[in-house]
C-alpha cells in the first residue's frame, strides 16, 4: 500500500512530489484537527488523509489491501493506522502492513 506525505501550503495541503499544475486542494487546513482525518475522492478514487501532528498529514487509499474495508475508519495510534474488520496495521509514514 503507498502512501503519502502532504505538506501543508498556507491555508490547504499539496503533495511535494505532484508537480504544482496538477496540485489539488483536498481540504482547507481549519477543517481538520491533529489527531483527525478526513475523506475526500480524487475521480474514482477515495482517499483518506490523517493528520497526526500540527505539520503532518498523510494521504492513502480509502480501501485496505485485504478485503477493502474503508481505513477511514480505523484507529491511528501515533503513525500506526489498524483497519477495523481484522486489525492488519499500517504505517501511514510508509504504508508498510
Ligand atoms: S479488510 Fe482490513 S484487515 Fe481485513
Amino acid at each position: 500500500m503507498k502512501s503519502k506525505k502532504v505538506i501543508p501550503n498556507s491555508d490547504s495541503l499539496v503533495d511535494e512530489s505532484i508537480p504544482e499544475a496538477k496540485w489539488q486542494q483536498a481540504v482547507a487546513l481549519s477543517e481538520i484537527a491533529i489527531g483527525d482525518r478526513y475523506l475526500f475522492r480524487e475521480g474514482k478514487r477515495r482517499i483518506a488523509l490523517f493528520r497526526v501532528a500540527r505539520d503532518e498529514f498523510y494521504a492513502i487509499d480509502d480501501a485496505c489491501p485485504h478485503e477493502g474495508y474503508p481505513l477511514i475508519k480505523g484507529s491511528v495510534d501515533g503513525k500506526t493506522l489498524t483497519c477495523q474488520w481484522h486489525n492488519f496495521k499500517f504505517e501511514l509514514s510508509s504504508g508498510n502492513a
